[in-house]
């Protein structure tokens, strides 16, 4: 009956916020001990393992109550030959509460969701909870959040922010992915950090990405969203690939509308996407990479477009624009005949980049090159000479560390990227905005 209330801003509407979250003084927050009635019968919940744990357990299962009873009188089988026993099913267990955790500080409210730094009340360990967007969702579970966790679970690896359990609030609207606490993502870490990485830094830090997102490939998922404030780094050296909210399978059967557009933020969108590729596959994440090594060598982002086109063009501008023989299949793509290219010209790495080596250019324009059949796999890009001349990757355990700004104080914001297209009022490249 009552008016939905909307906080503007924030992704979720402020009455589905659970008394764990909702409010916003900071002492109330770290006092506050809720009782919640619903969650009096400790015999329906129980504390579910990690994910580990559940993947090991799922493994070596023994057999259940119901398939033991009867053994010995039956001689048929009770099921069907064809559906697995009833011990290969994974294991489904009610998630934990979210007050299990003792909320310690807000570490991002971004447009799509909310990030807390919290306390496991039983361990003690210092965790992050992000509150998955579940709007007015009227077709049940919605399925970006379900590819989130899906894809979080399937990836993991030292390089890929671990998930430690999945938690429910106050109702079913508000779950939470519990992992573990890394104190900075690279983006705000660039832009308060005294001085650049160095090279030596940069390898360490290429070699950590390209591993995580190659595991993530092999593994079937793409991220499609990399970029700095998506990677996380802690004081140990070590990068954690996060936000799997735009992540997805492929190698499936594609629908009829192919694969959607509207992913990877616009700044490290990969120029097929632009032009409306519906069949891109993992050599997106690869171009964003790209994005990230110029970024993280430049200290601020590579391209920083304020829309499609112009994103193109500076592209266009840096690459030297596309030919036959850099991507002969660019004027198939759905708006490769509708863009009028500039003159031909050649790029402007060596100007852009004066300082790299000639090892390091050749992977950066590996990484940025137009072709997505010609772009360099992270398989290969680990191979890459760069990574061998001197100066040497540092080891993690000699990097500096640095104050974390998610883990209290104050945080300082660089410069406003934009944010990842989950919108559904963008801007699409059409026929009436090309015009010049
Ligand atoms: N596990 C974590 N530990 C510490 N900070 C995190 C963690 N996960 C996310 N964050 C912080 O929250 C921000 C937003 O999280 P993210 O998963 O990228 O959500 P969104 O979908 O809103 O972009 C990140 O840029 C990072 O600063
Ligand atoms: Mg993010």
């Amino acid at each position: 009956m009552s008016a939905v209330e909307t906080v503007p801003g924030t992704s979720t509407p402020s009455r589905k916020r659970s008394k764990w979250d909702e409010d916003e003084g900071e002492d109330e927050q770290l006092t506050y001990v809720p009782q919640p009635k619903k969650r009096a019968k400790p015999k329906s919940i129980r504390p579910a393992p990690s994910a580990s744990e559940n993947v090991d357990s799922s493994r070596s299962a023994s057999p259940s109550g119901s398939q033991s009873t009867g053994s010995t009188s039956r001689q048929k089988p009770t099921h069907s030959v064809y559906v697995p026993p009833r011990t290969h099913h994974p294991p489904i267990q009610a998630s934990r509460s979210v007050y299990s955790y003792e909320r310690l500080n807000q570490i991002e409210e971004g447009s799509y969701g909310v990030v807390y730094r919290a306390r496991d009340k039983q361990t003690g360990d210092i965790v992050a909870l992000k509150k998955l967007k579940l709007e007015e969702e009227k077709n049940g579970f919605p399925i970006t959040a379900l590819r989130e966790i899906y894809a979080l679970m399937s990836c993991r690896h030292e390089n890929v922010v671990g998930i430690r359990e999945v938690v429910v609030g106050d109702t079913l609207t508000q779950v939470f992915v519990v992992m573990d606490f890394i104190e900075h993502d690279l983006k705000t870490l660039l832009g308060t950090m005294p001085a650049p990485f160095l090279q030596s830094e940069i390898k360490t830090l290429m070699l950590q990405l390209l591993s995580a997102v190659r595991h993530c490939h092999q593994n079937w998922i793409l991220h499609r969203d990399l970029k700095t404030s998506n990677l996380l780094m802690n004081n140990r050296g070590t990068i954690k690939v996060a936000d799997f909210g735009l992540a997805r399978r492929y190698g499936d059967p594609i629908g009829v509308g192919g694969l959607t557009q509207l992913v990877v933020t616009l700044w490290y969108r990969p120029p097929e996407i632009l032009l409306g590729a519906t069949t891109y596959s993992t050599a997106v994440d690869l171009w964003s990479i790209g994005c990230i090594f110029a970024e993280l060598l430049l200290k601020e982002p590579l391209f920083q477009a304020q829309g499609e086109l112009e994103m193109l063009s500076m592209i266009f501008k840096l690459l030297g624009p596309p030919t036959k023989n850099s991507w002969p299949d660019y004027s198939s793509l759905p708006l490769g005949k509708t863009i009028s290219l500039p003159s031909p010209q050649p790029h402007q790495f060596r100007t852009k980049f004066p300082y790299l080596t000639s090892a390091g250019l050749d992977l950066l324009m590996s990484l940025l090159t137009y072709d997505p059949e010609m772009r360099i796999t992270a398989e290969e890009a680990l191979e890459h000479p760069y990574f061998t001349e001197s100066p040497v990757p540092k080891h993690p355990d000699l990097f500096g560390s640095f104050p974390s700004a998610a883990a209290g104080e104050k945080r300082r914001k660089p410069f406003n990227s934009p944010t990842a297209p989950r919108g559904a009022n963008l801007n699409f490249l059409n026929d009436s905005n090309l015009s010049p």
